[in-house]
């Protein structure tokens, strides 16, 4: 099975850490189980609670069907952390 590094960051709250996510692991599940937090709420890719950006150009993921990500965010590589996981190691903004 493979991992990756999933590094989290946002400046403004002092939050940079990394954590390493299996290749069949929803990332805010690794996230909680890891005993850190991010807001979250439907866990269903029905709220947008949990979006998060891909900072990294090269960063790729596989997403299930994200109702409530515009296809601007989406082109700008905003992910819900709920219904993703990564299929390369990731940088993440979280809001
Ligand atoms: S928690 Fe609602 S979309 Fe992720």
């Amino acid at each position: 099975m493979k991992n990756y590094k999933i590094k989290i960051i946002n400046k403004l709250l002092n939050i940079n850490y990394t954590l390493i996510c299996n290749e069949d692991e929803y990332i805010l599940d690794l996230i909680e189980k890891s005993n850190y937090y991010i807001p979250y709420s439907c866990r269903s890719g029905n709220c947008s609670t949990c979006i998060a950006k891909i900072l990294n150009k090269k960063g790729t993921v596989f997403q299930l069907k994200p109702n409530y990500l515009t296809k601007i965010q989406l082109l700008n590589n905003y992910i819900l952390t709920c219904i993703t996981i990564p299929t390369s190691n990731l940088t993440l903004l979280i809001k």
